[in-house]
């Protein structure tokens, strides 16, 4: 299984014995380099990165750190060994050897899945193309550039599905993940929450702990697939998106750290105070943290959806830690709780176990992501600031399902347009608010400095000391 860089394509699936295929990927590889070009990290073609890359697939080792001009990092196609005898876990094909080719009657649902998935990866590589003029240190510049070499990585991995089980079809939607742009008003990334900018670097440090943890049960969910091809691939996806989520609660707590040592010392706790010494009040990051946590829900879907029920019954898609649960694993019979707006209250209601596999997906992630916002309150308590970071309802803020109807609080109460438009500066983020942050902005690049709002890491990347020169501008 180890990784062969003596070809065009970096591969671990013998791409050399499918000519064809080989083919129609090398072509597909200039026009990628072309959209990387265009899209991706602004004006940084010569500089010398310390990036780590995929050398192999099993646990231990596989990356190795040597510097590397973007443009030339060595995109690949790497999937999981395949495990022996794999079976479908799941659904009504349950105990059927998995598929090592696409099975026809599920097609076009099988593909719908990898194109959507595919266009999430380009997607944040535009929408942090200009994260790198603000960098807070040579360190998170860094960081930046190696959650968007991955995320190209990423687009690689659907790609060669597309291409190498789906045809002219597959090869028509690959040409397509690259001609989509965040944001465009005429031909937009397929979800919402990758149509969103990310302005600035607390945006930056948000999307990364809460969207990137999005990825991670998405691709932990198709990690369970009856089409092995598609397990293997988002399995060795999956080691990549673990250090994206590292970026992003480790910066937002480097932020939270430096914040509460200036309150400390200081003695203040009023955030006109706290912005007067150039950092960031810990109200302004609850905003942010509400904004994107509830973008994020939206990305888990419709709360009854009967898409989430086919892609689980027919094998495609499958439960966070499927075969962990102890049930059927087929849920035919299950009730799962989902939640609707009757009258002036929020109710929950049971729902056929099946057609709520995105609504339990949320609550799954939900328990995760407000694990990690409870470590951020520690460092407040280390600092002995009193001051709490709290997870919104789920229902606070969406855009899609049902519970976009309603107008619903942090805490989960439905609420009139005249209480949400008098108390909405006071949740999300305000122009004021990310005129603010704006203004913290500025490029720190000199080796071992920081911006003046964001604490230092403890350590360094690879062992590194924090003050190594991760890149060289030339
Ligand atoms: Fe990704
Ligand atoms: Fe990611």
């Amino acid at each position: 299984m180890n990784i062969d860089y003596g070809e065009k394509i970096p591969n671990n699936v013998n791409l050399a014995d499918n000519r064809v295929l080989q083919r129609a990927l090398e072509q597909w590889q200039p026009a990628f380099l072309e959209w990387w070009d265009e899209m991706g990290p602004d004006g940084t073609r010569n500089y010398d990165i310390y990036l780590r890359t995929a050398v192999g697939v099993d646990h231990k080792g596989w990356a190795h750190f040597d510097f590397v001009k973007m443009p030339e990092y060595r995109w690949g196609i790497f999937l999981n060994p395949a495990e022996p005898d794999r079976r479908i876990n799941f659904g009504a094909h349950k105990g059927e050897p998995a598929w090592q080719e696409v099975p026809g009657e599920h097609r076009a649902n099988l593909r719908r899945l990898i194109v959507t998935q595919g266009d999430t990866e380009p997607a944040s590589v535009e929408q942090q193309r200009h994260l790198g003029r603000t960098a807070p240190s040579l360190y998170d510049l860094r960081n930046l550039f190696q959650v968007n070499v991955e995320e190209g990585r990423h687009l690689w991995a659907m790609v060669y599905l597309l291409h190498a089980y789906f045809g002219r079809d597959g090869r028509e939607e690959a040409e397509a993940l690259l001609e989509r742009r965040s944001g465009d008003p005429d031909n937009p990334r397929i979800l919402g929450a990758f149509n969103e900018r990310t302005p600035d670097w607390l945006a930056f440090f948000m999307f990364t702990y809460f969207t990137d943890r999005d990825g991670k049960f998405q691709l932990c969910s198709l990690a369970e697939s009856g089409f092995d091809p598609l397990a293997r691939t988002t399995r060795f996806m999956l080691t990549e998106e673990a250090h994206h989520m590292f970026v992003g609660e480790s910066g937002v707590g480097r932020i939270i750290a430096r914040t509460a040592e200036i309150m400390a010392r200081e003695r203040i706790d009023d955030p006109a105070a706290i912005r007067g010494h150039g950092v960031i009040d810990l109200p302004t990051i609850q905003r942010y943290l509400n904004f994107h946590f509830s973008v994020t829900m939206d990305l888990f879907g419709a709360d009854v959806s009967s898409n989430a029920a086919t892609f689980y019954s027919t094998g495609l898609k499958g439960r966070f830690e499927e075969t962990k649960a102890v049930d059927d694993h087929r849920l035919t019979d299950a009730a799962y709780p989902v939640l609707e707006v009757q009258g002036d209250r929020l109710v929950t209601v049971d729902a056929p176990a099946l057609n709520a596999l995105n609504e339990r997906l949320r609550d799954d992630f939900i328990r995760d992501a407000t694990a990690g916002v409870e470590r951020w309150n520690r460092i407040l308590q280390k600092q002995g600031v009193a001051f709490a970071f709290k997870v919104p309802h789920k229902a606070f803020n969406r855009r899609i399902g049902p519970l976009s109807a309603a107008k619903i609080d942090l805490g989960g109460h439905v609420i009139t347009d005249a209480a949400w438009n008098a108390n909405v500066e006071r949740w999300l983020p305000s122009e004021s608010d990310r005129a603010f942050v704006a203004s913290l902005m500025g490029r720190v690049v000199e080796p071992g400095k920081f911006a003046n709002w964001i604490a230092p890491p403890p350590r360094g990347i690879n062992n590194l000391p924090i003050d190594h020169e991760y890149i060289r501008f030339n």
